[in-house]
């Protein structure tokens, strides 16, 4: 089985974090949520894995390829995202009789070998995976037969049939590369799968479902990396590489090698902290990670994601917040005095 992992698309709705970061590149734990994928579909038995790349292609070829992964991985050009089943079009000359294709910016905890698994032994054409979830309205949702069959797919139904929603992995035969083909773009001029896979329903295709038991994450909006941080931060294992000159470390907290943390500061797990990183009189608090080469000065800081090389310097009490790479918070002691800003296109503040 192949992986076709989609990592294009403009991530709209992560500005401005997305204006100069690829969605799937944005650290979830310290990591790029992209890995999740790849490491899920390896786990799965993939051996060949197709990265579908659109606008920042460069960014993730490099960032993909600065891990040695245990398998071969290819890059495919997308350009415009023109939608989930265009990617299977530009995709065809990859593809094998059978693969998984994961939405790089989903997250879920449970792996896919098992549904992959499924996917195989009941030699179906395609293999859905679903969760239940409280809001259907905002998901792509299956209506299933008494039988346990799928009877149709629907979009953000204003009367969800059902509260099963779409996770963003799919099991596909090449029958769904004639779905493609065949199907016309939706309102919003994309190519939808759920189209797609409701067309294989429609011509007979055998189309299964596997049902996810643990949580799932897609990561579109910023509360969703919130979540999906505390959720991974959630099994995060106690362990300090780092220099902590004393203060305070409470429950698990991971600090990489060459940070240091001072006497005077305090870090409340779970919460994660990178390489060479300054920690000084400050407050670290749950479900905060904070990536590599950061300074934390005379700050607080809790449920958060710092990345990169971000500073927070006598920055007061900051939460629920992602800081960009090399972002600077610093409090203003100049005159006049006030809050000065530099900040991009998109980005919202609240003081
Ligand atoms: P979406 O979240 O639907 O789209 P997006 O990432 O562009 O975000 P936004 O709506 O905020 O603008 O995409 C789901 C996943 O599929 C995501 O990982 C990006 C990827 N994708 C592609 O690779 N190509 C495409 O044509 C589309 C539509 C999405």
């Amino acid at each position: 089985m192949k992986g076709l992992i989609l990592s294009g698309g403009y991530g709209t709705r992560l500005r401005p974090i997305t204006y100069s970061q690829q969605k799937q590149l944005i650290p979830v734990a310290n990591k790029p949520i992209l890995f999740y994928a790849i490491e899920d579909v390896i786990e799965a038995g993939a051996k060949e894995i197709g990265i579908i790349v659109g606008p920042n292609k460069e960014q993730v070829m490099e960032t993909v390829r600065s891990v040695d992964w245990n398998a071969d991985i290819d890059f495919i050009y997308q350009g415009e995202p023109k939608g989930l089943a265009h990617t299977i079009l530009i995709a065809k000359n990859f593809l094998d009789d059978e693969f998984v294709m994961y939405l790089g910016d989903n997250i879920l905890r449970e792996g896919i070998a098992e549904h992959a698994n499924k996917f195989k032994a009941n030699n179906y054409d395609a293999s859905i995976m679903l969760t239940e979830v409280e809001n259907p309205q905002e998901f792509g949702v299956a209506d299933i037969n008494e039988d346990g069959t799928i009877k149709r797919l629907v979009e953000k139904p204003k009367d969800p049939p059902s509260n099963l929603a779409l996770v963003g992995i799919y099991f596909f035969k090449l029958a769904i590369l004639e779905a493609c083909k065949s199907i016309k773009p939706s309102w919003r001029d994309e190519l939808e799968i759920t189209d797609a896979i409701q067309w294989l329903i429609e011509k007979g295709y055998e189309v299964g479902w596997t049902k996810v038991e643990d949580w799932w994450k897609d990561t579109g909006k910023p509360d969703d990396i919130f979540e999906a941080n505390r959720l991974i931060l959630d099994d995060l294992a106690h362990e300090i590489r780092g220099v902590v000159k004393g203060g305070e470390i409470r429950g698990r907290v991971s600090i990489d090698t060459g940070t240091i943390v001072n006497e005077k500061s305090v870090i409340k797990g779970p919460a994660l902290i990178g390489r060479d990183c300054l920690i000084r009189d400050s407050y670290i608090g749950p479900y905060t990670s904070i990536g590599n080469n950061c300074e934390i000065l005379n700050s607080e800081v809790e449920d958060s994601v710092v990345m990169d090389g971000a500073k927070l310097i006598n920055a007061g009490n900051i939460v629920d917040s992602m800081i960009g790479r090399g972002a600077v918070i610093e409090k203003n002691k100049r005159l006049p005095k006030g809050s000065k800003f530099i900040i991009g296109d998109n980005s919202w503040v609240r003081i």
